[in-house]
């Protein structure tokens, strides 16, 4: 029976766009299998839509004749395969911990396709970045100097170095050197001779927005052709990352956020919209790219595209969460059913811990599909629920915001959220509870019968 209450009709929907290949993974029944076998929640990841994320970016790159590599930006998720495919792909990866640094190489992507971003890098990290060839995006004078010291070890090979500018826009950022840090870098490779290979510069801005990419981009080009006067190659910049992701409709989003309210939340929970990713973007991915090689930067005359051309200067960008974008879902199976006034409340077998929105005061918007063995559900009815998590935190819930299940949930139903490789899957998992961390499946083929391996092999 749908429930009905004061605010069942007007409840708030965000679907994500469809994605008629994931669905019929959904209604194949094996995703009810892997639940049954792992005895918790997981999440299923697409290789293949890593690969044309990936092919998208470069076709971007190749249609402006600009020169450059996409480093994918490994925090965004720590699956094995991304690695992989960056390895058979030859495509780049940026690394910010020496552990990340050695499951890159681990998995096959040479050092000289590493580039290492992240604030006051430790000895280790700058040492193995060092010996493996590695671009070290250098954050702030201390580091250079603990950096050309490191090159001067007899490791053999020059350190091969960016440096990092502090965005003039966003003043307050704890990452990059300004101007005055930047001249004294510059003199400080210059005297460090053979030790350093001065590469270029680099950024990595908050937000999606495209204009303050191009603008900045065309200022480090300044900046590189002040370096190649002092006699240092600086023959590339890197953009960093921040390539939106096109989750929903501009009709859904706008919908969404001019009707939802406190009373669409269990316990009245309050979210701003500002807090909101921004689940839709008119530009995205490697179209965000496109437009920023379209772009006139503030301080030029022809398009940033233009610019790297007629300047030798190879272009680097570090897309996470847009290479990620529609690879992967997290899946919880339904283990209680309460009611509320109104309402209920699902509670899953795992925690809002693999939905790391929560963290920004947020949470992730797009909505989850309920999936009955029978494959998912369908129908009319509006039967709305919260989803819990399987701990002892009033707190922890997935998603606050009573969703419109199409149909009751009942303990045993599975409940997929999607698009989640992104940041959302595993960067806050933990073993609350003592509850195991959920595996990667990845998945080589879809279809009628996906084929399922696990994204690492169990240890013995
Ligand atoms: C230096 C750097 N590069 C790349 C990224 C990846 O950003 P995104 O996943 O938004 O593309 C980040 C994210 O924090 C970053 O700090």
């Amino acid at each position: 029976m749908a429930v009905t209450g004061p605010h069942t009709t007007d409840l708030p929907t965000l679907p994500a766009h469809p994605d008629p290949e994931t669905d019929q993974v959904l209604d194949s029944g094996l995703l009810h299998e892997l639940s049954y076998a792992f005895g918790g929640p997981f999440h299923f990841l697409l290789p293949h839509r890593f690969d044309a994320n990936l092919t998208a970016f470069r076709t971007a790159l190749r249609d402006a004749g600009v020169a450059g590599r996409v480093y994918y930006a490994k925090k965004a998720n720590k699956a094995a395969v991304w690695l992989e495919r960056c390895a058979a792909n030859d495509a780049g990866v940026d690394v910010a911990s020496a552990p990340e640094l050695r499951q890159a190489l681990g998995h096959g992507v040479r050092g000289e396709h590493l580039v290492v971003t992240g604030p006051a890098k430790s000895e280790e990290l700058l040492r193995l970045a060092v010996r493996h060839g590695c671009l070290i995006a250098v954050d702030a004078l201390d580091e250079l100097d603990l950096l050309r010291a490191l090159a001067g070890e007899g490791a053999g090979r020059p350190a091969r170095l960016l440096l990092r500018r502090l965005p003039p826009a966003q003043p307050h950022s704890r990452f990059g050197m300004p101007d005055a840090e930047l001249t004294a870098a510059l003199e400080r490779c210059v005297r460090a001779g053979d030790a350093v290979r001065m590469e270029g510069f680099s950024f990595h801005l908050a937000g999606y927005a495209t204009r303050p990419r191009a603008d900045l981009a065309g200022e480090l080009l300044d900046w590189c052709l002040r370096a190649r006067a002092l006699g240092l190659p600086a023959d590339r910049i890197s953009i960093g990352g921040g390539f939106a992701v096109d989750y929903t409709s501009a009709g859904h989003w706008q919908t969404f956020l001019a009707g939802q309210r406190p009373e669409h939340y269990h316990a009245g929970k309050t979210f701003r919209n500002a807090d909101f990713y921004p689940y839709h973007s008119p530009v995205a991915g490697a179209g965000a790219l496109r437009e920023i090689l379209a772009t006139v930067p503030a301080n030029g005359h022809t398009t940033l595209a233009a610019r790297l051309r007629e300047t030798g200067t190879r272009l680097l960008t570090e897309p996470g969460r847009a290479l990620l974008d529609t690879a992967g879902a997290s899946v919880f199976r339904v283990q209680g059913v309460k009611d509320r006034d109104g309402y209920r409340i699902v509670t899953v077998d795992g925690t809002s811990l693999s939905l790391s929105e929560q963290w920004f005061n947020s949470e992730y918007l797009p909505d989850p599909q309920l999936v009955t063995p029978a494959g998912r559900a369908h129908g009319d009815g509006v039967h709305p629920a919260c989803v819990g998590g399987a701990s002892c935190l009033d707190s922890d819930l997935l998603t606050w915001r009573k969703i419109r299940f199409p149909a009751r949930p009942r303990v045993g139903d599975l409940l997929v959220y999607p698009n989640t490789a992104g940041y959302q899957m595993d960067s806050n998992e933990s073993p609350f509870h003592d509850l195991a961390l959920p595996p990667k499946v990845v998945l080589d083929r879809l279809g009628a019968r996906p084929r399922w391996r696990l994204d690492r092999r169990p240890a013995l």
